[in-house]
């Protein structure tokens, strides 16, 4: 799989999840403006990617800002990094890819033997300009899982959660799409919240980098605390990399999804039909349940594993 985000605190966990698990191959890391400017998050993803240990794996620089709309930072989640809470004194040791993301995205569904998975964990800017650019690679593309949209309420806007909300049009190229999709929205991302009992057992594994991990949720549990009154924050995108591991982990019900552009208060609203009231096809599969328990042991595992 790729793993296209915008570092972020459940970004970097996502990132370390799909490093560590051994049923999943990471064959890039690519980066897209959101959580902070797409500098910021390309510092983040190397960050993660340099205390994992991970050498091998290209982190490449995406979008700067969305298809057609004035960027919008989520600052007030993730801090002034990004990935606000521990302090770092040296530069990430991983180097940033010579190669933009879109050529990157591009190289690895070439080369790929089989098609690859995209999972998709911040606003879909470069995978909508990867799919306008290169139709005739969409058949190597195994599946694209995003964490975004909702079928329920927004966090950013009432209608709209914040990946779907920065670039509504991305989205809407990607679901027009033939490509086989899936969202994981905030409907099921919010029941993966980081309670004291998680943060307890992250705190046990001891390592270094366990403690990193500590610190970045409990960072995340302070913005959640100010700004939504959550008790423990959600821990959004590893939930589509959990997905991608173990379908098990994380159900789905078929329905058709379709994204507002244009409405004067709905911009980035994910319509989702569940009940198909409109009778309009499934274009998605869209998650409505995680298997809580066993999400949490991916996690920890993964933080373990990397020592
Ligand atoms: C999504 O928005 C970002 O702040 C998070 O990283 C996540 O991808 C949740 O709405
Ligand atoms: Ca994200």
């Amino acid at each position: 799989m790729v793993l296209d985000c915008d570092p972020g605190h459940d970004d970097a966990m996502a990132l370390l999840l799909a490093i560590a698990d051994p049923a999943v191959e990471l064959l890039a890391v690519t980066t897209v403006t959101g959580n902070q400017t797409v500098d910021k998050c390309t510092v983040n993803a190397r960050r993660v990617l340099s205390l994992a240990g991970v050498a091998d794996v290209p982190v490449a620089r995406g979008a700067d800002r969305p298809l057609v709309r004035r960027l919008r930072i989520a600052d007030d989640v993730h801090g002034q990094t990004g990935l606000d809470g521990p302090r770092f004194d040296t530069e990430p040791s991983v180097p940033e890819s010579p190669s933009a993301a879109h050529d990157v995205l591009v190289d690895v569904l070439r080369k790929h033997p089989t098609p690859v998975t995209i999972v998709a964990t911040g606003a879909l800017t470069n995978i909508a300009r990867l799919l306008s650019a290169e139709p005739s690679l969409t058949t190597k593309i195994a599946e694209i899982v995003w964490m975004g949209g909702s079928t329920d309420r927004g966090n950013i806007a009432p209608l709209a959660e914040a990946n779907a909300y920065v670039d509504p049009e991305a989205a809407d190229q990607v679901l027009r799409s033939d490509v086989p999709f899936t969202m994981c929205g905030l409907n099921v991302t919010h029941q993966a919240l980081v309670t004291d009992d998680v943060l307890g057992h992250l705190n046990q594994i001891g390592t270094p980098l366990a403690g990193i991990c500590v610190e970045w949720m409990t960072f995340f549990a302070s913005t959640y605390r100010r700004l939504w009154g959550f008790e423990a924050p959600p821990l959004h995108d590893p939930v589509a990399v959990a997905r991608v591991i173990d379908p098990a982990i994380v159900g789905c019900v078929e329905a058709n999804v379709v994204i507002e552009t244009q409405g004067e208060w709905t911009a980035g609203a994910t319509v989702v039909d569940l009940f198909n009231y409109t009778g309009r096809p499934s274009n998605a599969r869209v998650a409505v349940e995680l298997d809580r328990e066993a999400f949490w042991t991916k996690i920890a595992d993964a933080v373990a594993a990397l020592g």
